[in-house]
């Protein structure tokens, strides 16, 4: 089993190394917290993955007694998922690692950009291995925990709102993500 801080598994660059650009996705908080630097950005997605709030947040939307819920990415064949990808150097990993290090992964997937063009980039994936995972519940059951839900980083609900609201500046839909949205507004 993995250790919930993936910090060291993480810390070998030779994945990324070996890209010509390195494309960062983001398909969650990395939409709307932009808190490294980059060269560029632009919208993409990638296939075969699908939004899930199935990840724990023990360390930024919750607490190891009170986790949140924060989302990862979960295979589905033929699934879109939309995202923006950000033209980043090296150096931001050390950032990100520690950002991410609640069970994310870093992995290599195609990101396909809205101009038609596509490139390899990193993506942060919580699987489904990693010991903050909490997998399936329903949907009124996740809406409940992240109600409750408050971390280092801010209250839960704030992580669905903002994400919910950049989606939808950007035409995107994701019936996940807006369910989850509404069922908050409404327990207000
Ligand atoms: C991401 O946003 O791409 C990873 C998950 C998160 O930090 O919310």
């Amino acid at each position: 089993m993995l250790s919930h801080d993936t910090r060291t598994i993480n810390a070998d660059r030779s994945d990324i190394e070996a890209l010509d650009e390195i494309w960062l996705f983001g398909y969650g908080s990395l939409i709307y917290k932009v808190d490294f630097p980059y060269a560029e950005s632009a919208t993409a997605h990638i296939t075969g993955w699908q939004r899930r709030f199935w990840q724990g947040s023990h360390d930024h939307r919750g607490t190891p007694e009170q986790p949140g819920r924060v989302l990862t990415l979960i295979e589905v064949p033929n699934a879109r998922c939309f995202g923006i990808a950000y033209r980043v150097t090296l150096d931001v990993f050390d950032h990100l690692d520690h950002r991410e290090k609640n069970g994310y992964l870093r992995s290599i997937q195609t990101l396909y950009f809205g101009n038609g063009e596509f490139k390899q980039g990193v993506v942060y994936i919580g699987k489904p291995d990693n010991p903050a995972f909490l997998g399936e519940a329903p949907i009124e059951a996740i809406a409940q925990q992240i109600s409750k839900s408050v971390g280092p980083s801010g209250p839960n609900t704030e992580y669905v709102h903002r994400l919910a609201d950049a989606l939808r500046q950007q035409g995107e839909e994701d019936e996940h993500v807006f369910e989850i949205d509404r069922l908050l507004r409404e327990m207000r």
